[in-house]
């Protein structure tokens, strides 16, 4: 059995399916490239048919990716097939990913389909793609409530028709580990085919067993793990690849098969999602969480000192996460904090590196010394507000009387336009709100309004995350800033404007 699996990359397709979610064409082409660099073998890039915005963006990954094989996901439509081949034949590696629902709940709800009818839908897309991709991967979606003996005939039938991967979603994440390994070896058992034919898993998180899943289907024969970063995808999300990586490699003695990913990307592939998706990781998160190679008891603590491997089965190093940090000061210039930037991974041109250095020398004229996690909340900061469709522009507050507060808020959108009103409300936030509620006239909901400090000290940068309902649709947003009222605003807006590009999405209107 082949000792390489490989890792199939989802984030760009169902991880940008993360209600609030929507990456913009730069950031989309900035992701491929780092998962290139991290080592995936295969980044499934978008569904093109569904919006000219995916075409455009699985065209421009395509056309960009040298070593990583480029996939785009279809329905079981020709003119879905059409579309990711025009969208990836100029890739070096193209492929396609043809799926259609098996379960009988998919069949008889939503396809109102019989099984007869399914085979030969499988038959007639997959033989149709296989004329223009030399890989064509079947998915049978909703395969672990899908009766076995049916799950034999979709996979035989696409297997006869041209497919030589055959990828087994446990879409609604209901599946458990032995029972998934199972239908792996059960497959495997079954099927004929001349050619070999490499099994894939793609677990949803729904009852947080993604991982193991993905890592039980290894036991069962799989040899393709789908997911995405940081686990990010629809509801719970997909399997977060870095834990799969890592599992894999810290226990290799057990699963004696290797990825090609580089380990010590994975923190920096981490951070690069967790700022596009405007979703932290979570400090516990294992992997790539702030806390994941930190002791706090003291017992822990005097263990890892007497002997690092006490309470610690991988350092920091392996994924990437630089623990002998040496940080600016107020006296620092632009080339040691160009060099900062290198180091940390950055690759920012010369002209944004002047804007970004007259933020540090802020930062710098205020901390004596200036951390990565600070450089790393600049950045931050700044990408945010570069990516924003709708720009605070000002904000004034005051006290009117008996704890009720006034705000003004102005905010200008990408072509300058500007936009203001003013409310009064039970406290500085709740007036900030009425009054952007004012400028965009929705019917919302603040359902969650959290506040971390992203650096260290008192004059600490903050960051604002709010969870709002706007005219149904849940969207998140992030605000950055010195000042909490400020960075509360602007999540707020995020929000209002992630709201609008989401209403886009859906129409197809990308950007
Ligand atoms: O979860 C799922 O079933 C999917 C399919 C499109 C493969 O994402
Ligand atoms: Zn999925």
């Amino acid at each position: 059995m082949e000792s390489h699996i490989q890792i199939f990359d989802t984030t760009l397709r169902d991880g940008e399916q993360t209600p609030g979610v929507n990456f913009t064409f730069d950031e989309r082409l900035k992701i491929a490239k780092q998962l290139e660099k991290w080592g995936v073998d295969v980044i499934e890039a978008g569904f093109p048919a569904s919006s000219s915005g995916s075409f455009k963006s699985v065209e421009s990954i395509a056309k960009a990716l040298t070593t990583t094989a480029v996939c785009g996901l279809a329905r079981c439509k020709k003119s879905d097939i059409d579309a990711v081949y025009e969208s990836t034949k100029l890739a070096a590696k193209p492929q396609v990913h043809v799926f259609i629902a098996t379960s009988p709940i998919h069949l008889e709800h939503k396809l109102k389909m019989s099984q007869e009818e399914v085979l030969a839908s499988i038959k007639e897309h997959v033989s149709y793609a296989k004329q223009f991709f030399e890989v064509v991967q079947f998915s049978p979606e909703d395969a672990t409530r899908t009766e076995i003996p049916f799950l034999i005939d979709c996979v035989q039938t696409a297997i006869d028709a041209g497919a030589t991967i055959i990828n087994i979603p446990d879409t609604v994440g209901f599946s458990y580990p032995t029972e998934y390994e199972q239908i792996f070896k059960t497959l495997t058992k079954s099927i004929h085919s001349e050619q070999p034919i490499v099994f894939s898993a793609h677990c949803h998180d729904d009852l947080g067993m993604a991982v193991s899943n993905s890592l039980a289907a290894i036991e069962g024969g799989a040899r393709r793990i789908e997911g995405t970063v940081n686990g990010i995808g629809e509801r719970a999300g997909n399997a977060a690849l870095e834990e799969v990586a890592l599992a894999l490699y810290v226990r290799r003695d057990h699963y004696g098969i290797e990825s090609q990913i580089k380990l010590d990307e994975t923190k920096k592939t981490s951070d690069l999602i967790s700022r596009y998706a405007g979703i932290r990781v979570p400090r516990n998160k294992a992997i790539v969480g702030q806390n994941a190679f930190s002791h706090e008891s003291g017992i822990h603590q005097d263990g890892v000192l007497k002997h690092r491997e006490t309470y610690e089965i991988m350092t920091p190093q392996l994924v990437g996460v630089s623990t002998t940090e040496l940080p600016l000061g107020k006296l620092s210039g632009k080339h040691a904090f160009a060099e900062k930037l290198k180091s940390l991974g950055y690759d920012i041109s010369t002209e944004d590196q002047i804007n970004l250095f007259k933020q540090f020398k802020e930062v710098a004229d205020k901390k004596k010394s200036v951390s990565d996690r600070d450089i790393h909340a600049i950045i931050q900061g700044s990408e945010h507000e570069q990516r924003a469709i709708y720009q605070l522009e000002n904000l004034q507050l005051q006290y009117v009387s008996k704890g009720l507060q006034s705000a003004v808020v102005v905010i200008k959108d990408k072509n300058g336009k500007t936009y203001q009103d003013s409310s009064i409300g039970t406290g500085s936030i709740v007036s900030i709100y009425n009054a952007v509620d004012r400028i965009f006239q929705r019917k919302t909901e603040l359902i969650d309004y959290r506040i971390d400090s992203i650096t260290e000290g008192a004059d600490a940068q903050a960051e604002v995350h709010v969870s709002l309902i706007i005219e149904g649709t849940p969207v998140n947003g992030i605000g950055i800033d010195h000042d909490i009222l400020q960075a509360s605003c602007k999540a707020y807006i995020e929000a209002h404007a992630k709201y609008i590009s989401e209403t886009q999405k859906k129409e197809g209107i990308h950007s």
